[in-house]
């Protein structure tokens, strides 16, 4: 009896020391540069966050009003500059597009100017036209901090690509000219 209790009582000491070495890793650090700490997977597609997204090339900046406010930029891997330089739709496999989101602020320095704030969002569209062949293509990943969101916020995405961009291959992002 005794000596479960102890054992008990050292288990949960271990538990206490282990949370300053997990927080320590690095998997809670903020923004959009946290790429390569994250090994989890989306729910639902299991979209993880790729490698080097952040030197990708933009396709588009965009913005989204209340209640979100938001400024957002739109990248995509080689592959998705190419189909959308040449026009290719639907976009071929290993084509990434990633949406970064950070919040809407004023600049200090100059009135008229926004600028962003903390980082948001980071999401992956992932077209694989035989993994995903149950919807439309795609895989979706939404990560905040480096970790990918609830199973239910991943339930979303596909309903709202479909129903607007079906035309477009579930993109909605055109090349800034
Ligand atoms: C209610 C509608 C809606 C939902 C839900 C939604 N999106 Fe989107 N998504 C958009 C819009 C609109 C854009 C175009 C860029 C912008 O305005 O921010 C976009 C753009 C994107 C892009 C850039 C490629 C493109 O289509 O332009 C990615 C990647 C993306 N979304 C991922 C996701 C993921 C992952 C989820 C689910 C976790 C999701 N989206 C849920 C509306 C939605």
């Amino acid at each position: 009896m005794k000596s479960a209790r102890i054992g008990l009582i050292a288990a949960a000491l271990a538990a206490v020391l282990a949370v300053p070495f997990v927080l320590a890793d690095g998997s809670g650090e903020k923004g959009n540069s946290a790429e390569t700490h994250a090994a989890a997977a989306s729910p639902i597609y299991g979209v993880t966050i790729p490698d080097g997204y952040r030197q990708w090339q933009l396709i588009a900046p965009a913005v989204e009003g209340a209640p979100l406010n938001e400024i957002r930029a739109v990248l995509g891997n080689d592959i998705a500059i190419k189909a959308y330089t040449e026009g290719t739709l639907p976009f071929p496999d290993g084509t990434i597009l990633t949406k970064l989101a950070w919040k809407h602020v004023q600049s200090p320095e100059f009135e008229p100017a926004s600028i962003p704030g903390d980082a948001t969002t980071v999401q992956f569209m992932v077209k694989d036209s035989v993994k995903y062949k149950d919807s439309g293509g795609w895989g979706f990943g939404r990560f905040v901090n480096g970790q990918p969101v609830d199973e239910m916020q991943h339930q979303t995405c596909l309903g709202c690509h479909q129903a607007r961009v079906k035309d477009h291959d579930l993109v909605f992002t055109r090349w800034a000219r």
